[in-house]
């Protein structure tokens, strides 16, 4: 089942000698419960593709359904809802509420919506994100990894359908950072939410399901991690065997821009 997909979604930023395409004829889905990491020059569209997604921003031309639902047919109170309650974000600027401490930041959102945190998640996800002792800090008083992972933290704690993430990585040592991408994976297994994750390290995006790669507002589909490692694969024994090497470049193992299942 699909949980999003994006029709020929195109965004033009300005006009005039300052437009920018940004975003040219994406179109992609992606099923319910997959880790699909999102790679590409600065510059070529990741975030616009994340702000689109996430229907903060509207496209100057396509559709986004998350769900099945039409999100820019909706009203912009229903819409604002709909983001609460099966969005998590996760950005580079990571947001957090200055007056408010690391938990209080964490259950925002379930506040927000008049619901009750889930509290065993809640220390849960305290103890994985490594900020138990900092709980009852501001945000100005961490680190910018610490706050990182508060950020991450806010958008597991609804389990959101949706997991939006902007380089959640990008202030992370390599030790947090393997952790952070445990969780966004574990989330994914164990609960079915979906991920899109931009990312400019290459060993994080195999992490993932799936890669896809912006290039100038242009998306291709690297197909998925394990074709990517076996045709890797296959090339190295035929290598190590003396063979010529075929033109199996990585993404040309399959893309799947088709609708249906995983
Ligand atoms: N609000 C805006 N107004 C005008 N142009 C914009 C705006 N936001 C982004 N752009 C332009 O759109 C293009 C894509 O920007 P985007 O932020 O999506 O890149 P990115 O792939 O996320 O880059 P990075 O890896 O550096 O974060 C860039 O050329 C950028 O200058
Ligand atoms: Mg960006």
């Amino acid at each position: 089942m699909n949980l999003l997909e994006a029709e020929s979604v195109s965004k033009t930023y300005g006009s005039g000698e300052t437009q920018v395409q940004a975003l040219k004829n994406v179109s992609f889905c992606v099923s319910k419960g997959e880790f699909v990491a999102v790679i590409g020059e600065s510059g070529s569209g990741k975030s616009t593709l994340l702000n689109m997604l996430g229907a903060l921003d509207v496209p100057t031309s396509g559709k986004v359904y998350i769900d099945g639902r039409d999100v820019f047919a909706m009203k912009e109170r229903e819409l604002t809802i709909f983001r609460r309650r099966n969005i998590g974000f996760i950005f580079q600027a990571f947001n957090l509420i200055p007056e408010l401490t690391v938990e209080q930041n964490m259950m925002f959102p379930v506040l927000l919506d008049y619901q009750k945190p889930d509290r065993g998640y809640l220390e849960e996800l305290l103890r994985e994100l490594n900020l138990t002792k900092r709980r009852k800090h501001l945000p100005g008083e961490l680190s910018g990894g610490q706050q990182q992972r508060v950020a991450i933290g806010r958008a597991l704690l609804t389990r959101p359908a949706l997991i939006l993430a902007d380089e959640p990585t990008g202030n992370l040592d390599s030790q947090n950072s393997r952790e952070v991408i445990g969780m966004l994976k574990r989330a994914s297994r164990t609960y079915e939410q979906t991920i899109i994750m931009i990312t400019h390290n290459g060993s994080i995006a195999q992490c993932a399901d799936r890669i896809l790669r912006v290039s100038d507002g242009v998306l291709k589909d690297y197909g998925s991690v394990r074709d990517i490692r076996e045709a890797v694969a296959r090339q190295n024994e035929k290598q190590a065997a003396g063979m010529p090497v075929g033109a199996t470049a990585v993404g040309e193992t399959g893309g799947r821009y088709e609708k249906g299942g995983r």
